[in-house]
């Protein structure tokens, strides 16, 4: 995934610039609550970015900082500044990396410990919110505020903790932990622990992190000398009703995400990550033919936003939770007839903050703030033991917070959600004494999906297309159906623009028209990601594209430009997309389309398919583009660009070594001195990727 660090700078900058404003306006003075759902920057710029006067300011001598793109990182680092807490009685607090500096690192109290939590991204980059802090640990030679060189050993006084998350399917696994780990004992740092490493691809993450972490303990109280105690519960957000309030006052959110939103001045912030615009979705299509899976392709329109994208970006797109949960979970927790009660939300300790903006309800941030639908970690599972509403409900979530099979085979392989893995251990029973501040500790904020603009901004700049597929997954021996959060929400936008009933039996029963009906019409809230993945500027280029399935989203946006340009008498080089699905009758994307391009492009389009499933046997563009052997390797020749897109980091993987293969055959080299050259083109940005899992 191709990391925007210029868009970073500039947001930076940009909120640098008006932090002050913004942190009148949107908290007011005496409104403490930090809110993370708008600009993390903003939220906090009163704030010192030094490390040091900020523990020392809060009174706390452990910080567990992530570098965190989808909220991993930061859930696992709250949970270790929890745990630190509630078992050792150690004064610990989180930290995003993006809020601190680092030069004066050489100069932190030798009772203080930093940790970092860091997710890998891309080909082995840091998360967005991790890109200075990584460029300045890991430079030649950094500069700390005592001015001594890499040799005096600078940070020999530092004692840290790391922990990687990666997935060992990507090839540089993990490769941020490692490499900050490495810069970190280069400078004399001291490690307590191993540097552990979580890995998504063997889907062991949570069981990896669990262990890694009980050896870190261990090692932190023999270094330090840590005493442990009985983990004692103390809530970190103080929960008030207010009784003088009702959903119908000005001052209470119903989900709108800032100020702005709720005085109904949205454009009083640019639009951004931390400030969505809510789009009019103008078109959306069925792209499969069969009726069991769905493919959307929606239009959706930035005009009088002051969005822009260019061909190759993502949209963002801020999902809502279905009804159908929501409901589901206020009731588990015995709180659905005041689910429209308003709360106020503070953080109980200075370093805690509220994800969300308040006062509000129970129903608005159940619905709109926080991540209810997905897997449930077993270490939340344990923390909720002491509440619950039977000594044999006590039992059975204690085994499954415990024993990692029984929690596999119970919980995790039935795709449960939180408020389902609730009802299924104490079946028609309420577990009404979870303090909610629990709730809203042990679940993580609620993130954007990110969608590749399946549209050219030559063509058409004001509106951007999506190309997803709907997730809708059948728990294997069960009649449980998981549905992706985002992608059921846009089918039910799309069924409501065609006014077609909900399918489903039971209904996920979507708000689709928001706080305080503000989504009314067929609105959806987008912001835009400015990527790298980027057709050359010269139009004679000629280009490879590998995208099969949805991976074909920005593969349909480059194809799109290159025609339109054609039309305007541009010269356009050789274009040829590799693409492929299932069936030819069934999931094959943009069937007519591509004759459309293909009449303006003529020969210089060349569209290539592999149907999995039409037999006689499998075959996968990797096949295919084996197949091209010769033509592939004579465009690479004349400098062709080489793109892969895709939902599977498998396929980029295969796609990788049989391109390796194809120089290494044509060219009668060896197939190291091909993967050599295939690297090469990685690192000259001839070969780029956008791939997600
Ligand atoms: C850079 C980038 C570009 C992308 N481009 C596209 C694109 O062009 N088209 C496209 O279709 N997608 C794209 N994606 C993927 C997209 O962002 C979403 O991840 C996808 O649409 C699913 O979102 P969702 O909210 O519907 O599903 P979610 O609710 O987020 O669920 C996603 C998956 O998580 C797992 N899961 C969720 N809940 C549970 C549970 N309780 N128990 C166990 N497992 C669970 C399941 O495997 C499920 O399928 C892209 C991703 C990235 C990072
Ligand atoms: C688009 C994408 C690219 C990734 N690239 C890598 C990689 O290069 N190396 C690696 O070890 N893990 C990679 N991962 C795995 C992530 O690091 C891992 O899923 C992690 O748990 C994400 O943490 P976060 O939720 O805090 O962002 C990638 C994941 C995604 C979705
Ligand atoms: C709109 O965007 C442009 C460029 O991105 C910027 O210079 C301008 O200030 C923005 N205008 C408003 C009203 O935000
Ligand atoms: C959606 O939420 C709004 C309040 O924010 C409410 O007025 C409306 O009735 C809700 N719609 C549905 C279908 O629940
Ligand atoms: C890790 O990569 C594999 C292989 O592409 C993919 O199937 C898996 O979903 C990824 N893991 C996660 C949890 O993202």
């Amino acid at each position: 995934m191709a990391l925007d660090l210029l868009d970073i700078l500039v947001l930076v900058g940009l909120v640098l610039g008006s932090a002050y404003f913004f942190r009148e306006k949107l908290f007011g003075k005496s409104d403490k609550t930090a809110i993370t759902g708008l600009g993390k920057n903003a939220a906090k710029a009163g704030k010192t970015r030094n490390i040091i006067e900020r523990m020392q300011q809060s009174d706390k001598n452990v910080m567990w900082f992530y570098g965190s793109q989808t909220g991993t990182a930061e859930d696992y680092a709250s949970r270790l500044s929890k745990e630190a807490g509630a078992r050792f009685g150690l004064k610990s607090m989180t930290g995003d990396l993006e809020e601190y500096d680092f030069e004066n690192l050489d100069e932190v109290p030798e009772d203080t410990v930093l940790a970092f939590v860091l997710a890998t991204y891309g080909e082995g980059e840091p998360t967005d919110n991790a890109v200075e802090f990584y460029e300045f640990i890991t430079g030649d030679e950094p500069m700390f505020s005592k001015g001594e060189s890499v040799e005096e050993k600078p940070l020999r006084n530092l004692k840290y903790i790391a922990f990687g998350l990666g997935n060992n399917t990507y090839e540089h696994y993990n490769s941020m932990v490692r490499r900050v780990d490495a810069a970190l004992q280069k400078l004399g740092a001291t490690r307590i622990g191993t540097a552990g490493e979580g890995d998504d691809g063997a889907g062991t993450m949570e069981e990896d992190f669990l262990s890694w972490k009980e050896t870190m303990w261990e090692a932190y109280k023999n270094d330090v000398g840590l005493e442990e105690r009985e983990a004692v519960y103390e809530p970190a957000f103080q929960i008030k009703e207010r009784e003088d309030l009702t959903p119908e006052s000005d001052s209470v959110y119903l989900g709108e995400p800032n100020s702005f939103h709720l005085e109904g001045n949205a454009k009083g912030l640019p639009f951004n990550a931390h400030n969505p615009f809510i789009a009019p979705i103008d078109s959306s299509k069925e792209l499969f033919t069969t009726k069991d899976r769905n493919c959307l392709h929606m239009e959706i329109n930035l005009k009088g936003s002051n969005l822009s994208y260019t061909t190759g970006d993502h949209v963002a797109v801020w999902p809502t939770n279905p009804g159908r949960e929501v409901l589901r979970l206020l009731t588990v927790l015995g709180i659905a007839e005041k689910k429209d009660t308003v709360i106020n939300v503070s953080p109980a300790d200075s370093t805690a903050k509220v994800p969300f903006p308040t006062p509000t309800t129970y129903d608005a941030i159940l619905r709109y703030h926080i991540e209810i639908c997905a897997p449930v970690s077993r270490q939340f599972l344990a923390q909720l033991a002491p509440f619950a509403p039977s000594d044999e409900a006590k039992a059975k979530i204690e085994l499954l917070g415990s024993d990692k099979d029984e929690f596999h085979k119970q919980v995790a392989n039935q795709y449960f959600n939180i408020a389902q893995t609730l009802e299924a251990v104490a079946p028609g029973q309420i577990w009404k004494n979870i303090p909610f501040s629990l709730i809203l500790e042990g679940l993580t904020k609620i993130q954007p999906r990110y969608y590749s603009i399946s549209s050219s901004s030559h063509v058409q700049k004001d509106v951007v297309a999506i190309t997803a597929v709907v997730e809708s997954i059948t728990v294997p021996g069960g009649t449980h159906v998981l549905k992706g959060v985002t992608t059921n929400y846009l089918l039910a936008l799309k069924q409501k623009q065609h006014g077609e009933e909900d399918p489903e039996p039971n209904g996920l029963n979507y708000n689709l028209t928001g706080p305080r009906n503000r989504y009314d019409g067929v609105h959806v809230p987008v912001h835009i990601r400015h990527s790298n993945f980027k057709l050359p500027t010269d139009p004679t280029k000629p280009i490879i594209m590998i995208g099969p399935g949805t991976g074909v989203a920005p593969f349909r946006a480059f194809v799109q430009e290159r025609a339109a340009l054609a039309q305007e008498g541009q010269e356009v080089g050789k274009t040829i997309l590799f693409f492929g699905c299932r069936k030819e009758s069934e999931d094959f994307l943009y069937a007519d389309e591509w004759k459309q391009y293909q009449e303006a492009l003529g020969d210089n389009f060349k569209l290539i398919t592999a149907f999995s499933r039409d037999g006689p046997k499998k075959v996968y563009v990797q096949h295919r583009l084996e197949e091209h052997a010769a033509e592939v390797d004579e465009l690479l020749k004349k400098g062709a660009y080489f793109y892969v897109c895709g939902d599977a980091a498998h396929m980029a993987r295969e796609v990788n070594t049989a391109l390796g293969r194809i120089v290494a055959e044509q060219r009668g080299l060896t197939i190291q001195q091909g993967d050599e050259i295939v690297k090469r083109l990685r690192s000259s940005n001839l070969y780029q990727e956008d791939v997600w899992s």
